[in-house]
């Protein structure tokens, strides 16, 4: 990385904060932020769109080729479109969490998709969040972290995030979607489908820092990635 410029790695399994953490490391040192699970969403979301079976590797392939993508990359502005619409909430629902897992292990897709990521990774100060930033977009990142938590304490987050969204919505209260055990479920699902897929799958780099989030509060966490920033010279 020249000069001047570094790459802030932070990978690790859903629900353990990882993307509220990577955004506020991104605002304090005042440097961009590329969340690559969204760009795997909105790959997935076009397929959906496109009528296509996100399990027909080939179909699937054509499409995604041929996507465009030109993700945020202001941590306090990320809206995420799809042929000029605004699908920032739709690519967080269910159907798209469910077809995000096939697309995200289709090589074709990850090949396309790397070009994109590796380009915005290297173009200066660089928070870049996902799961296989460390080992394949970034393997010469300033600083590697694998964010971690406890399967139990994931879900749980994840639940409250669902809810709070929920109200957000104008849901009414208690019917703020899928219960505790249905998000420990799909979170064990996705777990093992990330984990498993011969294709990037997720693992910490071997020289990447573990922080196990499980009892620690989000601001503290952002304090030791900062910590760990500033003893590589990042401030
Ligand atoms: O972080 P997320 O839940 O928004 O990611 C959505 C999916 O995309 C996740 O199930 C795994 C996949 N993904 C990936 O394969 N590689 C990345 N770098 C980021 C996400």
């Amino acid at each position: 990385t020249p000069a001047g410029t570094f790459v802030i790695a932070i990978d690790g399994p859903s629900g353990t904060g990882k993307s509220t953490v990577s955004r506020r490391v991104a605002t304090e040192l005042q440097a961009g932020y590329l969340d690559t699970g969204a760009l795997y969403r909105i790959a997935a979301l076009a397929v959906l769109r496109a009528g296509l079976d996100p399990q027909d590797t080939d179909a699937v392939a054509d499409l995604i080729t041929a996507l465009r993508l030109d993700p945020p990359t202001d941590p306090d502005h990320q809206r995420h479109h799809l042929d000029g619409e605004d699908v920032s909430e739709q690519i967080r629902g269910p159907e798209v969490t469910l077809a995000v897992t096939p697309v995200s292990a289709n090589p074709v897709v990850r090949q396309h998709l790397f070009t994109v990521q590796r380009t915005l990774a290297m173009s200066g100060r660089m928070v870049v969040e996902g799961r296989d930033i460390g080992t394949v977009i970034a393997p010469d990142a300033t600083v590697k972290i694998y964010l971690t938590a406890d399967a139990a304490e994931r879900a749980r987050r994840r639940f409250d995030q669902n809810a709070a969204r929920a109200v957000h919505a104008g849901a009414p209260a208690g019917q703020a979607g899928p219960g505790l055990a249905d998000v420990e479920r799909d979170l064990a699902r996705r777990d093992t489908m990330d984990s498993t897929r011969s294709h990037a799958p997720l693992q910490a780099a071997p020289d990447a820092v573990v922080l196990d989030s499980s009892s620690m509060q989000l601001r503290e966490t952002v304090r030791a990635v900062l910590t760990l920033a500033a003893e590589r010279g990042i401030s």
